[in-house]
């Protein structure tokens, strides 16, 4: 058993950018795992762009709890293998996933709720596909874009769908879900690079590098009659831009706000709100982990896609703990494509 073990810590709450100045990575003593609870070596942990809304005194009512200075990150989803076991059902050799990431040895206690329940200890099949990907379409993310699009968007035949940040992990699966539903699908994303990435390798119908020109004017180039859906992962000009295209009885999934997450004041609200009046739309927010219910169906589904070469899944893999820090600016500033995970051995 390990003596020691590394974890990343916040040392200062940013406001405005986040440069690794503001965390530390320390060394801790593992003690021992006591009755219920397991000792996990982690192998990969996640990085999500939430956890930016995480890195502040107070985050938003309702969301999960704000990063504590000066202690381990908790709630950040990890995978690795159990080491020790004196949990039931747990045994050392178990691929497993649970929320105690950015550190490489981990104390468990099953059964505790993680993530509001979606990451609590449980073991992965890695006969189905490599633990890494439960961090990614197998898990969060996938569920994420599944119940966004199903449950959210009440997806239904014939609709036009626009998604956003689409070479993005939750973007990348919700737009080929939708596609491979035989939608039309038009995606949006910060680059040439990532426009070619989702029309060549992902096969949507249309997409557009939302930085060249006003978004609403791209959008409504791609989809000249309107959409019937928004997966909204951006907020701010791409939401309104979806306000101003959406048909009648169009749905907007409010999965995220990327463009707002580093604002250091109020951020305004969509100048046409009305539209959503005028045209009868829908827009509702959601979180992944309160459709957790929907995991085997994702597994099953999206793991279906996978292991047949239908789904495509990139990953922007970040080597060392340590680079943690420099992992989540990169997924701020839109340097990932795909899931951003980082390997820690
Ligand atoms: N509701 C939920 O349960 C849930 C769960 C997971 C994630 N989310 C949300 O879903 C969204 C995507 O998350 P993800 O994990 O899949 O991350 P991601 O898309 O892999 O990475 C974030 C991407 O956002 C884009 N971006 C950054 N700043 C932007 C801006 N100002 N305007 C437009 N795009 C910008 C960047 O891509 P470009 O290069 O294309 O700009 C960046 O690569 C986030 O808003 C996240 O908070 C919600």
């Amino acid at each position: 058993m390990p003596r020691s073990a590394r974890q990343v810590q916040l040392v200062e709450y940013p406001v405005g950018e986040v440069t690794p100045d503001h965390f530390v990575t320390v060394e801790v003593e593992v003690p021992e795992p006591q009755a219920g609870q397991v000792l996990v070596r982690n192998t990969f942990t996640s990085v999500d762009p939430g956890m930016r809304l995480r890195l502040r005194e107070s985050g938003p009512a309702g969301y999960f709890n704000s990063f504590s200075l000066g202690a381990a990150m908790d709630d950040i989803w990890a995978v690795g293998e159990v080491i020790e076991s004196r949990a039931d059902g747990f045994e050392a050799g178990d691929a497993v996933w649970h929320a105690k990431g950015w550190r490489d040895y981990a104390i468990v206690t099953a059964g505790e709720p993680a993530l509001a329940g979606i990451a609590t200890l449980a073991r992965i099949d890695t006969s189905v596909a490599p633990a890494e990907k439960y961090l990614g379409p197998l898990g969060a993310m996938g569920v994420t874009a599944y119940a966004g699009l199903l449950d959210a968007a009440q997806l239904r035949e014939g609709d036009v769908v626009w998604i956003s940040a689409a070479a993005g992990a939750v973007g990348s699966l919700a737009a080929q879900i939708a596609k491979l539903r035989g939608h039309r699908v038009i995606g949006s994303a910060g680059s040439e690079d990532k426009v070619r990435y989702v029309l060549d390798e992902l096969g949507l119908d249309a997409a557009f590098d939302y930085r060249d020109r006003p978004v609403v004017d791209r959008v409504q180039e791609a989809a000249p009659d309107g959409i019937d859906v928004y997966f909204d992962n951006v907020g701010g000009d791409h939401l309104e831009a979806a306000l101003a295209t959406l048909r009648p009885w169009g749905r907007v999934a409010l999965c995220g706000a990327i463009s707002e997450y580093e604002s250091t004041g109020p951020t305004p609200g969509p100048s046409n709100l009305f539209q959503a009046t005028a045209n009868n739309l829908t827009l509702r927010g959601f979180r992944g982990s309160a459709y957790r219910h929907r995991l085997p169906d994702v597994v099953r589904e999206l793991g279906g896609w996978l292991a047949e070469g239908r789904l495509r899944y990139r990953e922007t893999i970040i080597d060392g703990l340590e680079r943690a820090p420099e992992a989540l600016m990169r997924v701020l500033s839109g340097n990932t494509t795909g899931k951003a995970l980082v390997r820690i051995s």
